[in-house]
C-alpha cells in the first residue's frame, strides 16, 4: 500500500493508475469494521482502492469536538494494508487546502434542513467542500458511504449530480457492534457505562419502527413515540428524533413509501446518531 501525505503526490500516484476502475472510500480515521465494510465493498466495485483520513476542520463547527476527534495513523494503515488497499491519502489540514482557499460548497432545500443540518450549523457545507475537492483530486469511479451517516449520503449524492461529478455513488449498510449499537469512531471514548446508555438510540429506532408496523402512519406520532423513548432514558441528552420522506429528506405528514427514523444524543459529552430506513408497502398503508 502506497500512502501519500500531500497533494502533488496524490495526483502523481493518482496518474499512474491511469483508466483503470478507482473505488474511493473517503474517511476521517480511527477505522472500525464499519468503515471497513466500505473498503470491502468498493474492492468489489473497483480494480484499485484509495481511501483518504483527513479530520475535515471545515466541518466542525466552534465546540465540537476537533481537538479531541480520536486519531490512531498507524492502527488505521495497518487495517488498511491488511484490508488490500492501494493507496491511502492522509494530508493534514495545511497539505490539503491550498492557501487561501474560500470557495465553500453549500447544498439548499430540504436535505440540509433537518437532523445534523438543523443542529450543526455549516457541517454539511464543510462535507460538501471537502467531498467535492477529494473528488477532483482522486477522480474516482465509484465512491461508498455509509448509510450510518444517512444525511450525508444524500447531499453526496446530490453535489454529484449538481456539480456533474460523474462519480457513482454507493452507500453501504450500518454495521453495528453484537449490542445494536451503531459503529463509530467516537464510540472509543464511551465508558462501558455510557455504552448501555447509549442502546437508547436503537431503542427508540425499534419504537419508531415498531409504531408503523403497528400501522402508525401519521410522522408526528412516530416522531414522538421515538423522542420519549429517549427522553426517558438515564444518561441521554436527546438532539433529535425524526422521522421523514428518505428520498429527500422531506417533511411529510403522512409516511408512505421509504421512510427514514433518525435520531441523534449526546450520552456523556459524546453525540451520537442512527438511523434506519423502513418500507411502507402501498398494501399497507
Ligand atoms: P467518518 O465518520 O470517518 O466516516 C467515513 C465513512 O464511514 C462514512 O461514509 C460513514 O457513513 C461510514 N461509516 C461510519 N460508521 C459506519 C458504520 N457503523 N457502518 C457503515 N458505515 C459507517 O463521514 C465522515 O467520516 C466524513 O464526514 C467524510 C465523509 C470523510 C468527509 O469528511
Amino acid at each position: 500500500m502506497r500512502v501519500v501525505r500531500n497533494v502533488p503526490d496524490l495526483v502523481s500516484a493518482r496518474k499512474e493508475m491511469g483508466a483503470q476502475r478507482i473505488g474511493f472510500v473517503p474517511t476521517m480515521g480511527f477505522l472500525h469494521e464499519g468503515h471497513l465494510s466500505l473498503v470491502d465493498l468498493a474492492a468489489k466495485l473497483a480494480n484499485r482502492v484509495v481511501v483518504s483520513i483527513f479530520v475535515n476542520p471545515l466541518q466542525f463547527g466552534p465546540g465540537e469536538d476537533l481537538e479531541t476527534y480520536p486519531r490512531d495513523e498507524r492502527g488505521d494503515l495497518e487495517k488498511l494494508r491488511r484490508r488490500g488497499v492501494d493507496l491511502a491519502f492522509v494530508p493534514s489540514a495545511e497539505e490539503f487546502y491550498p492557501p487561501g482557499a474560500a470557495t465553500r460548497v453549500h447544498v439548499e432545500g430540504p436535505l440540509t434542513q433537518r437532523l445534523c443540518g438543523a443542529t450543526r450549523p455549516g457541517h454539511f457545507d464543510g462535507v460538501a467542500t471537502v467531498v467535492t475537492r477529494l473528488f477532483s483530486l482522486v477522480r474516482p469511479t465509484v465512491a461508498v458511504f455509509g448509510q450510518k451517516d444517512f444525511q450525508q449520503l444524500q447531499i453526496v449524492r446530490r453535489v454529484n449530480e449538481d456539480l456533474g461529478l460523474g462519480v457513482h455513488i454507493v452507500g453501504g449498510p450500518i454495521v453495528r457492534e453484537p449490542s445494536g449499537l451503531a459503529m463509530s469512531s467516537r464510540n472509543a471514548r464511551l465508558s462501558p457505562e455510557e455504552k448501555t446508555q447509549a442502546l437508547a438510540l436503537t431503542r427508540a429506532l425499534d419504537e419508531g419502527a415498531n409504531a408503523i408496523v403497528r400501522g402508525e402512519r401519521r410522522a408526528e406520532m412516530v416522531r414522538m413515540a421515538m423522542s420519549r423513548i429517549l427522553e426517558e432514558s438515564p444518561g441521554i441528552s436527546p438532539v433529535y428524533a425524526d422521522v421523514l420522506r428518505a428520498s429527500d429528506l422531506a417533511v411529510v405528514p403522512q409516511l408512505e413509501g421509504e421512510v427514514l427514523l433518525a435520531v441523534a444524543a449526546r450520552v456523556g459529552v459524546t453525540r451520537l446518531i442512527d438511523n434506519r430506513v423502513v418500507t411502507i408497502e402501498q398494501s399497507q398503508s
